[in-house]
C-alpha cells in the first residue's frame, strides 16, 4: 500500500479507513524497534509548530518527543498568552503565520471545528490535538495501537468505555475508530453524562450496549477504557459538582476484572482510578502513554515522508 498519510491532515478519525490504520500500526511496530540513527532521517530539516490553546501534558510533550526522536525541530506556544493574540491578532492570522514557518502544524483548541478550520487555511498538514468535546484523533490512534499490541488484535474484543461519554472527545474518537473493527462496546456513565444522541447516530451498525452497570462491565470486558469527568466543558459548575466522584475504579472494583483484561485511561486521571490500582497487572495506562510517543513518531514520519 502506498503511504496514505503523506502530507495528509489528521482532523477526524472518521476520515480514515481500517486498512490505513493498519498500515500506520504496522509502521509503528517498526518504529518501536528502530534506533535513533535510523529514525532520525525522517524528520531531518523539518519543523513542527505546536499551537496549544488548552492545557496539555501528554499530547504536547509526546509530539515534541516524537518530532525530536525523528530528527526534526519544534516551535510553538502553549496558550495565547505571550502571543500576539493578546494584542488582538485573529486565530486565522496566527495559523497562517505558523504555516509559513512549519512543515506540519499541531493544534489544540477548545472550539469544535477549530482543527478543520486550521486545515482549510494551512498549506501544510494539520494534526488535531483536541478540538473541544469533538475529537482527539491521535489519542484514538494510540489507544487502538495499545490495544492491538497488548491484546494481540482488536477484532472480537469486548470494550467497556466508562465515564464522561457526553463531553469526552477521546471517547468519541475511540468509538469511531473501534467502529472499523468487529468489537462489542459497553457504555457505562452517570445518567447526566450519557453519550450524545448525535454521537450514537454515528455508531450505527456497531454492537453498542447502553447504560451498562459498572460492575457488570468490569466482569465481562477485555478492555476497560476509563475517562475523567471533563469539568472544563460543563456550562455550569454546579452541574459538575452533582456528578463529581460518581464512579471510581479501586481495588474492590479490580477484583471483578478478568485477569487478562487491560485497563486504559487517556489521562489525566483526577480520582476515577485510585492510585492503589496502579499495582494491578491489568493497569496499562502508563504503557499506553509510552506507546503513544512511538505512534506519534510514526505518524509524523509518514506525514513528512512519501516513502518511509
Ligand atoms: N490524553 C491527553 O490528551 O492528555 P493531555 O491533555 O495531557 O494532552
Amino acid at each position: 500500500m502506498a503511504n496514505p498519510f503523506y502530507l495528509r491532515d489528521v482532523v477526524s478519525i472518521k476520515d480514515f479507513k481500517r486498512e490505513e490504520l493498519e498500515y500506520l500500526f504496522e509502521q509503528a511496530d517498526r518504529f518501536l524497534e528502530m534506533g535513533y540513527e535510523e529514525k532520525s532521517k525522517y524528520g531531518r530539516g523539518k519543523l513542527m509548530a505546536l499551537m496549544f490553546f488548552e492545557p496539555s501534558t501528554r499530547t504536547k510533550t509526546s509530539f515534541e518527543a516524537a518530532m525530536l526522536s525523528i530528527g526534526g525541530h519544534v516551535i510553538g506556544f502553549s496558550g495565547a498568552r505571550g502571543t500576539s493574540m493578546e494584542k488582538g491578532e485573529s486565530l486565522s492570522d496566527t495559523i497562517r503565520v505558523m504555516d509559513r514557518y512549519a512543515d506540519v502544524l499541531v493544534i489544540r483548541n477548545p472550539m469544535e471545528g477549530a482543527a478543520r478550520y486550521a486545515a482549510e487555511l494551512a498549506e501544510h498538514p494539520v494534526i488535531n490535538a483536541g478540538s473541544g468535546s469533538e475529537e482527539h484523533p491521535t489519542q484514538a490512534l494510540l489507544d487502538l495501537f495499545t490495544i492491538r499490541r497488548l491484546k494481540g488484535g482488536i477484532d472480537g474484543l469486548r470494550v467497556a468505555v466508562v465515564g464522561d461519554l457526553k463531553y469526552g472527545r477521546t471517547v468519541y474518537s475511540l468509538l469511531n475508530a473501534l467502529k472499523l473493527y468487529s468489537v462489542e462496546v459497553y457504555l457505562v456513565s452517570p445518567p447526566q453524562l450519557r453519550i450524545r444522541e448525535e454521537a450514537l447516530y454515528d455508531l450505527k451498525g456497531m454492537k453498542v450496549h447502553l447504560d451498562v452497570e459498572l460492575d457488570e462491565a468490569l466482569k465481562l470486558a477485555d478492555v476497560i477504557y476509563v475517562t475523567r469527568i471533563q469539568r472544563e466543558r460543563f456550562p455550569h459548575p454546579e452541574e459538575y459538582e452533582k456528578v463529581k466522584g460518581s464512579y471510581k475504579i479501586d481495588a474492590r472494583a479490580m477484583r471483578l476484572v478478568k485477569e487478562d483484561a487491560i485497563l486504559l485511561h487517556p489521562l489525566p486521571r483526577v480520582g476515577e482510578i485510585a492510585p492503589e490500582v496502579d499495582g494491578f497487572g491489568q493497569a496499562k495506562y502508563f504503557e499506553q502513554v509510552r506507546l503513544g510517543r512511538y505512534l506519534r513518531e510514526t505518524l509524523l514520519a509518514l506525514i513528512l515522508n512519501e516513502n518511509p
